[in-house]
């Protein structure tokens, strides 16, 4: 479904990823894990096309995305949930779901349904429908950032670090909500988690970044037992 062929991407002279592959097929869940700086968000970023990788390419279904504008690649099927969850603090929770259908306008029937069922998978937000998204509570703004990804009905959606900062019954929901999306929806996700061993326990792959490039990849449940992932991610 996805696959980034040796990308290279720079900031300036910087290089934050050097000659990067990942893959993603249909239905899986795969997480990205790597500490502060190792270029996770950069990954994310340079499939979104927000950021331009200098060497390789990036395959969508089959069509070279490389070079496409980033609403044309959202419109394609791919979401990108940001670090920081970065919600319109200032409109409402509502307003804040229709935002995240504007790269597929919608008739206000099917926009209806849309909410619905958003509300439906989270029904905090239906009681806070109404409310300023700055004033909900860092769980449920996550939630909403989530929910606010949904609306453009993506095929593939990649969530950058959405525990972060969360009180751990709080990301027991969000990962709770994450694999719903994956197994219900039959959304494709690529989950970027400093929280390692919660990426490895929900999904099929895992790729591990270091100073930007791949140091490792494989099955979680393989992954999950390496001497080395333990005691690099998972202080044991
Ligand atoms: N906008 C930017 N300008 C310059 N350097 C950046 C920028 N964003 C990230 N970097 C650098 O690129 C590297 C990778 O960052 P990032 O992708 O944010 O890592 P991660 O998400 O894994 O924490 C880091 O060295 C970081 O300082
Ligand atoms: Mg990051």
């Amino acid at each position: 479904m996805l696959d980034v062929e040796n990308i290279s991407t720079y900031y300036g002279n910087a290089c934050a990823l050097y000659d990067v592959s990942f893959s993603v097929t249909e239905n899986e869940i795969v997480s990205i894990i790597g500490a502060n700086g190792a270029g996770k968000s950069t990954l994310m970023k340079s499939v979104m096309g927000t950021v331009r990788p200098r060497e390789g390419k990036i395959v969508y279904k089959g069509k070279d995305i490389t070079h496409v504008q980033t609403h044309k690649i959202v419109k394609s099927g791919i979401v990108y949930v940001p670090e920081g969850r970065d919600v319109f603090t200032k409109l409402s929770v509502e307003d804040n779901l229709t935002m995240g259908a504007y790269s597929k306008p919608a008739k206000a029937k099917e926009l209806n349904a849309l909410h619905e069922e958003m509300y439906e998978m989270f029904p905090r937000l239906k009681e806070r429908r109404k409310q300023m998204a700055g004033t909900l509570s860092g769980g449920e703004q996550q939630m909403l950032a989530i929910a606010r990804g949904l609306m453009s009905k993506p095929d593939l959606i990649m969530f950058d670090e959405p525990s972060l900062g969360l009180a751990p019954i709080i990301v027991d929901e969000v990962f709770d909500r994450i694999q719903a999306i994956n197994k219900r929806m039959g959304i494709s996700v690529v989950l970027v988690e400093q929280n390692a061993f919660m990426a490895l326990s929900i999904s099929s792959r895992c790729y591990v970044l270091e100073n930007g490039k791949v140091a490792m990849q494989g099955k979680s449940s393989e992954l999950i037992d390496d001497e080395t992932v333990k005691s690099a991610y998972l202080g044991m």
